[in-house]
């Protein structure tokens, strides 16, 4: 699995623009999707494509998810995520999504092996998470551990793109064995206990379970509902074509710069409370309702409210207008999860009653604002003894194998180019320094 193939020419759209027909192509996909070829434009017309946002703009061919955000489908490979999140394990949608297709059993047996060998990290490395200060969100020690691990493992790292796709395997591995370690570190380190290092003889997600919870005074037995749950988040995050982290993955990346330095941005970019941020945002807005007595109409007032900044956190997607097919796998697993558990948690009954509300106000039907992968995600966690801070980072290790899957996507299209859009200036025109005695 490659370059991406290439999109069928199915036609072609006419500009008129000062006199002049201009002919664009239309290209399509293998799911009948149509884009307009635009790369031509300004060296046809002098135009350039203003897209505050991207909201229209592809930047990529890609053969890694399909995604129809009217009809509320998404694929990885062809394969449904309903399909993957029921019967798959998160490992087994890591090889799909960087391999291309599902492994046979021989190499699932074999990846499961190097993400044993590569779970440790570089005892040094260890000193880095103890000298930061307490309190540090373990997402800036995500993103700066992951963009170190160049430093401890240069030989696929010193810009020698060509030579890190010889060795995806092992730098795919590494890093998905790796990022569950570093996670699981800088949970210990900000509640001051020691660091429990990974086990040959546990599976990917009882292993992180095991780093995060036992503890040489406490051993943890990984409940199997918890397993699973985690297994089926892992998977539901594991990709969603060219999101804000994604494309920056791919942004980065495209000044051939490391797997290691291109996934650290990406985490960087998946902290933002509008992107996967969000889950933690979800409980503190939660909470706040819970102080509030249990009042939802007040925040579904602040949030229609232009005046106030305040957005329902959870709610809204660029592209999903119908429903968020995760968002109710998530739904389900989370009441399931609390039943099997018998937690009895608050925040749930809020939330689905925030749900509820929202879906018959017309400011938010209007807006086909809908729950989000992030809205119900937190309420499992909080089951499962995860802090709030920490809900960002199982995003990250969740969605690795896409960024990995589309960083090595787009070094093998043969149309690669280093991404650099252009703008419409509006700044001054031209004028002439002055001495500083002379400004007034
Ligand atoms: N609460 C209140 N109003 C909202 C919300 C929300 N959560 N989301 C969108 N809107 C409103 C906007 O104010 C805007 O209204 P207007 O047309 O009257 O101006 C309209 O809906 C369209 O919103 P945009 O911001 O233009 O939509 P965009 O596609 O740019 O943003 C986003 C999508 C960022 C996800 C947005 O819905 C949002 O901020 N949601 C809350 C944060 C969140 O949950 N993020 C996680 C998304 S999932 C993920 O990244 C993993």
């Amino acid at each position: 699995m490659g370059a991406p193939q290439l999109a069928t020419k199915v036609g072609a759209a006419e500009l008129h623009y000062e006199g002049r027909v201009i002919t664009l192509p239309v290209l399509e996909g293998s799911e009948h999707e149509r884009g307009l070829d635009t790369s031509r434009l300004r060296e046809l017309t002098g135009l350039v494509a203003l897209d505050y946002g991207y909201k229209n703009t592809g930047s990529c061919r890609s053969e890694i998810t399909y995604l129809d955000g009217e009809q509320g489908i998404l694929r990885y490979r062809g394969y449904p995520v309903e399909e993957l999140a029921e019967k798959s394990r998160f490992v087994e949608v890591a090889y799909l999504l960087v391999h291309g297709r599902l492994p046979l059993l021989a190499e699932q047996q074999d990846f499961s092996e190097l993400l044993t060998r590569h779970s440790m990290i570089h005892e040094d490395m260890t000193q880095f998470f103890k000298n930061y200060p307490e309190h540090s969100h373990p997402m800036a020690i995500l993103s700066g551990m992951v963009v170190s691990l160049s430093s401890f493992y240069p030989e696929l790292s010193q810009g020698n793109v060509d030579e890190e796709l010889a060795h995806i395997d092992i730098t795919a591995t590494r890093l998905l064995s790796k990022l569950r370690t570093i996670a699981a570190f800088s949970y210990k380190k900000s509640i001051g206990e020691p660091f429990v290092y990974p086990r040959h003889n546990l599976k990917y997600c009882a292993n992180f379970l095991n780093m995060m919870f036992s503890s040489p005074v406490r051993p943890y037995d990984a409940n199997p509902v918890i397993e699973r749950a985690l297994n089926v988040l892992l998977i539901l995050h594991a990709d969603h074509e060219q999101n804000c982290s994604t494309s920056t993955v791919r942004l980065v990346g495209s000044a051939k710069v490391n797997l290691y330095a291109a996934v650290a941005a990406g985490i960087c970019a998946l902290w933002g409370p509008l992107h996967g941020g969000a889950n933690q945002e979800v409980i503190g807005m939660l909470e706040g309702i819970q102080r509030q007595g249990g009042d939802v109409k007040r925040v579904i007032e602040r949030a229609k409210d232009k005046k106030d900044p305040f957005r329902l956190y959870g709610f809204g997607h660029r592209v999903y207008k119908n429903h968020d097919p995760r968002a109710r796998i998530i739904k389900q697993t989370c009441v399931d999860v609390l039943r099997e558990l018998k937690v009895k948690d608050p925040l749930l009954d809020i939330a689905l009653e925030l749900e509820e509300r929202v879906q018959s106000d017309p400011y938010f039907v209007e807006r086909k604002l809908y729950p989000n992968v992030d809205f119900y995600s937190g309420i499992i966690y909080r089951a499962m003894g995860i802090p709030e801070n920490m809900f960002t980072v199982l995003f990250s290790i969740g969605r690795l194998p896409g960024w990995i899957a589309q960083w090595k996507e787009s070094q093998e299209d043969p149309e690669f180019k280093i991404q650099r859009p252009r703008q419409i200036y509006t700044g001054p025109t031209l004028r002439h320094y002055l001495p500083i005695q002379e400004r007034g």
